[in-house]
């Protein structure tokens, strides 16, 4: 065998046991005892996972005015610092424009330039005959089954409710699934012109002119239509106890409704937005951060499996000249955050460590679940043989004081500054090849491929 790792304990969703794993070029080709190979890697002491996958994330984003700030090279280097090993990303269709030529632009930023495996989602702003039907496209020929809306940003990607509509019948009538970010855009729009007419421009203002009922609101609306429609539906980033109100309720009544949360959600809160000196902007994303009563919320919704993913929505900007296009207006803060590098070390820390999760759950939640639901389940999100070879080799007692300082995000802060966290990943696999050994860099940019997805299946 070309590589063995030796002597871990090796997580699944549903496992855990010690073994080793043999790997032959892009594959995981045998798991068991006693198993050598030309390069081994010992990982005794280690907890052995499958490559985690970060289904939320926003590289080289043209948005509000600006570009996120990490490219694919900066971006999905630091994913793999990090322990995951393949994201999809959002493409953003420009108004009038078509879903291939959105494509096309994405292809041309990231081929060449990634360091581990990517997939797209298509982010659609334009919903008309031609796109809808461009969408079965996507789905059969181009392995881009989901497609994201926004019932948010008002005047720029929002969606109507009827465009909704028929987007989520061809995905229910071609196997794709329709994600949504779910806040009532037309109020906070409202919200958003009252304050600044009362001068009220500070970051916090942002919070305020997005209140969790509007995002619950959103979500009971897209779940009463996607019942109508007959069509799956997953609402990403969650925030809020109303949202997973909503969701219970449509699962409660058998309705193939699904949802994530993030990092954030779960572990940081609205009292940021009150930080001196504009430093709350760094906070400003979209929902924005809620109080610690929503997350718990989300966290029992995690335990009550009503919410199934764990992604980062990782949309990073510099604090100097990018958030500070905002110091006198908060609507022009640009909405987002970095976090692709930081999802695993602070989950575990936050989850697994707090007794929210189990360790199952956890490869659950940013691994084998992503993989399910977003068509690369089983080449990736496990490690059985036959599955490429993402493994991430995990020092559960390592500790990092999180800094912007030493992480390889291409920006100027964390929202996880000073966090000390207890486990985090040293050796990364991406196919196979080496790409972090002990912490340090090994891999190459261009290593990185397109994944075709399959369409959705129920999970
Ligand atoms: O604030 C956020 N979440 N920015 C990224 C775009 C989005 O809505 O996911
Ligand atoms: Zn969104
Ligand atoms: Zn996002």
């Amino acid at each position: 065998m070309d590589l063995v790792i030796k002597n871990g304990t090796i997580v699944t969703a549903t496992d855990m046991y010690e073994a080793d794993i043999g790997i032959e070029g892009e594959k995981i080709v045998a798991i068991g005892k006693g198993l050598s190979g030309s390069k081994e890697i010992d990982a005794n002491g280690m907890m052995v996972f499958p490559g985690f996958i970060d289904v939320h994330t926003h590289i080289e984003m043209p948005f509000m005015g600006t570009y996120s700030s990490d490219t694919w090279e900066t971006g999905t280097r630091a994913a793999a610092f990090g322990g995951t090993t393949c994201v999809v990303d959002f493409i953003i269709q420009s108004k009038g424009g078509s879903l291939q030529a959105a494509l096309d632009e994405w292809n041309k930023r990231a081929t060449g330039n990634a360091y581990i495996d990517y997939g797209f989602h298509m982010g659609m702003t334009d919903i008309n005959d031609d796109t809808l039907k461009e969408m079965e496209t996507m789905i059969l020929e181009e392995g881009i089954p989901s497609f994201k809306l926004f019932f948010a940003y008002k005047g720029s990607l929002m969606a109507e409710d009827d465009g909704f509509y028929k987007a989520l019948e061809k995905a229910g009538e071609f196997g794709g699934l329709i994600m949504l970010h779910a806040e009532n855009g037309h109020i906070i729009d409202l919200f958003t012109k009252r304050l600044l007419a009362e001068k009220k421009t500070e970051p916090m203002y942002h919070a305020v002119s997005r209140p969790s009922i509007l995002e619950g609101e959103a979500c009971q609306r897209a779940i009463a239509l996607a019942d109508l429609a007959e069509a799956p539906l997953y609402i990403v980033h969650n925030s809020c106890l109303e949202a997973v109100e909503a969701i219970h309720e449509g699962r409660e009544r058998g309705l193939p409704i699904y949802g994530e949360t993030c990092p954030q959600y779960l572990t940081l809160d609205e009292e940021r937005y009150t930080e001196p000196d504009f430093n709350g902007a760094k906070y400003v994303m979209s929902p924005p951060l809620r109080s610690e009563f929503d997350q718990d919320a989300l966290w029992f919704a995690i335990e009550r499996g009503d919410l199934q993913v764990i992604s980062t929505d990782h949309c990073p900007f510099f604090f100097k000249g990018q958030k500070e296009m905002g110091k006198d207006n908060f609507a022009k803060i640009p909405n987002g955050a970095p976090g692709i590098e930081t999802r695993m070390a602070v989950m575990y820390t936050a989850g697994v460590l707090e007794d929210w999760i189990t360790l199952n759950k956890f490869v659950e939640l940013n691994s084998t679940n992503p993989a399910k639901m977003f068509g690369l389940f089983p080449q990736k999100g496990t490690i059985a043989v036959g599955s490429d070879a993402d493994i991430v080799v995990f020092d559960p007692e390592k500790e990092v004081t999180l800094s912007a300082k030493n992480l390889h995000q291409n920006t100027d802060y964390t929202p996880w500054e000073g966090m000390i966290v207890k486990g985090y990943p040293v050796t990364v696999l991406s196919r196979g090849k080496i790409v972090i050994e002990d912490g340090k860099l090994a891999g190459e940019k261009g290593w990185g491929k397109f994944i075709k997805r399959d369409r959705f299946y129920p999970l």
